[in-house]
């Protein structure tokens, strides 16, 4: 694969929406809470940790993130969710709308954990924070891409309600490579694929 296109999946309701549990000695804040943009440079140092392995992109600058994000009239910092522990940020996501006069389709955008705290549910958490940050605002359906490489966080979509969405051969080919890693969870759930 010479090159890796972004994947979407779907959560197709904001409906009964599990609580989100966290282990103990961690606790979930929201950018508002902790103060923004105090912690606008914490937020960027977790992002660079979390993505080093696999980031693409080729990096980002305090500049760019706020050209880009910040200072985009939809951003919202009660959307950006934060996992701490020890007072450190470990894992992140974000509420995300692709016009700000979307009401329909949310968006979780830039998820990740620092590999010194993974497998602790700490994604799902942060996923599930920003589905319910959309919920309660009234949106139906919430959405984010990915990679079709990144095994753990789809399963980690999976287990919460997302589910693969192709509508072109490009993206199906795509999800060729990611569909074996899921179809556990996915014939669990009674999963058919998009036609
Ligand atoms: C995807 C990511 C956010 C998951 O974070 P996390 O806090 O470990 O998430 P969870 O604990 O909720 O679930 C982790 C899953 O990954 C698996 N996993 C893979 N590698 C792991 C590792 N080194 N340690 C622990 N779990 C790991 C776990 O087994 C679990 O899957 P399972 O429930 O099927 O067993 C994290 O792996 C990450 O930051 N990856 C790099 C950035 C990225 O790909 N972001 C997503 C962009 S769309």
């Amino acid at each position: 694969m010479s090159e890796w296109l972004n994947i979407r999946m779907n959560l197709n309701s904001t409906q009964g929406l599990p609580p989100i549990e966290l282990a103990p000695g961690y606790d979930l804040i929201t950018a508002e809470e902790w103060g923004f943009p105090a912690c606008l440079g914490r937020w960027l140092d977790l992002l660079a940790v979390g993505f080093s392995e696999t980031h693409a992109e080729g990096g980002w600058t305090e500049a760019s993130w706020r050209e880009r994000i910040v200072d985009q009239p939809q951003f919202d910092p009660a959307g950006v969710f934060f996992v701490r522990h020890g007072g450190q940020a470990v894992a992140t996501a974000f509420a995300w709308l692709d016009t700000p006069d979307e009401r329909e389709w949310g968006r979780v955008h830039w998820v990740a954990t620092d590999p010194a705290h993974r497998g602790k549910g700490l994604g799902r958490a942060v996923t599930l924070a920003v589905a319910r940050y959309f919920g309660d605002r009234g949106f139906p359906r919430v959405f984010l891409e990915t990679q079709a490489y990144r095994t753990s966080a789809i399963r980690v979509y999976v287990k919460l309600g997302f589910v693969p969405f192709w509508d072109n051969e490009e993206h199906k080919a795509q999800w060729e490579h990611a569909l074996p890693s899921i179809a556990d969870l996915l014939a669990e759930r009674g999963w058919t694929a998009p036609e």
